[in-house]
């Protein structure tokens, strides 16, 4: 830890990013892997290859192999069931076991690929990490992209953790200074079950050419610290539900996926086929602005620190109880910076 300020009660310290957490964590769209493919992919600090096999089945094991250390993402090849590396032709199966040494000779002794349990949902991937080791501890929620409207996605790398995105949804001072929302309060308190977290809030924000302030509510549900959803009331006119999806690439960098989509209020265009042409048009909008808002937060993020305690007031929100939450995905919940809780009011 190094000091930053002192002051006559406490000092205020930087420390260390909390470590990649626990949970699922999108790594690519299913329709984007076709069987007898792979792609390389860097999550939780680790050169991975996700490979689908000719029947179909997905699998993400670790880029190295374990004979001489070639990476099987650059010339390697699913054969059958198989991801064959491109040095000296070992196997391995979907487990990351290895099938067989070169030329079908048998595997060596202990020879085997790290993999990591796999979840298709609605047309995305995500994969589990478990912190300490552990298999997957919940379920991932259902998402809401099969029926309705196509949902949009973008995607943007961030310098950030999926703590920071993911706090974003219960820091409340900032929708004002950093994206220009007005009247911002809770309508729904944030409550904690297991590994959801809930809270509802009320905003106006300047939309438009002309800045014309119309007013929404934001239902925030978040599962795990990678799934928020998100489903917006807009003055009776439309209502969207947003998806943002943040993956751990590397200690203190993200993708983060986002998704959009919008469907105009029956009142608010009376005729079905020209609102189903406005509804796409808007999802795009949308998306596009959920897009500029991650990019409005990615300016504090890449340059932010880890400070401790924080000194919060009690116009942020409820960061404090959200720490102590988010302590749950990682090996001590003290990883989350949980001690803060005890610094705010009110912290329950
Ligand atoms: S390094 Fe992979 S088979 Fe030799
Ligand atoms: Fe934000």
């Amino acid at each position: 830890m190094n000091a930053l300020t002192d002051s006559r009660t406490r000092r205020t310290t930087v420390v260390a990013p909390p470590p990649m957490p626990s949970g699922w964590f999108v790594v690519a769209r299913a329709r984007d892997l076709r069987p007898g493919s792979q792609t390389t992919i860097r999550r939780f600090g680790t050169e991975l290859v996700l490979f689908r096999t000719a029947t179909g089945r997905l699998a993400l094991v670790e880029a190295t192999c374990p004979h001489l250390g070639a990476h099987l993402g650059h010339g390697g090849k699913v054969v059958g069931e198989h991801l064959e590396c491109p040095f000296h032709g070992f196997r391995f199966q979907t487990d990351g076991r290895c099938a067989s040494g070169g030329r079908d000779t048998p595997a060596p002794r202990g020879a085997r690929l790290g993999s990591l349990p796999l979840a298709e949902r609605e047309g995305l991937v995500f994969a589990w990490h478990g912190a300490a080791g552990e298999g997957p501890t919940y379920d991932l929620p259902d998402l809401g992209l099969a029926d309705g409207p196509r949902v949009r996605l973008r995607r943007a790398v961030v310098d950030a953790h999926p703590q920071d995105t993911t706090e974003n949804s219960v820091d409340l001072a900032h929708f004002a200074y950093v994206h220009g929302y007005d009247e911002v309060r809770v309508v729904e308190p944030l409550r904690r079950e297991g590994e959801v977290l809930t809270i509802a809030y009320a905003a106006t924000r300047p939309t438009g050419p002309f800045g014309t302030p119309i007013s929404f509510t934001y239902r925030v549900r978040v599962t795990g610290l990678g799934v928020s959803q998100v489903h917006v009331e807009v003055d009776g006119l439309a209502t969207s539900d947003l998806l943002v999806l943040a993956s751990p690439v590397d200690t203190g960098r993200s993708e983060v996926w986002l998704g959009a989509r919008v469907q105009l209020a029956r009142r608010a265009l009376p005729i079905p086929g020209l609102r189903t042409l406005v509804d796409e048009l808007a999802s795009s909008i949308m998306a596009s602005i959920l897009l500029n808002d991650v990019h409005q937060d990615a300016r504090i993020w890449s340059h932010k620190r880890w400070v401790h305690p924080p000194r919060l007031s009690a116009a942020d929100g409820p960061i404090g109880p959200y720490r102590a939450w988010a302590g749950r995905f990682y090996p001590t919940p003290d990883d989350g910076q949980v001690a803060s809780c005890a610094e705010v009011t009110p912290c329950r």
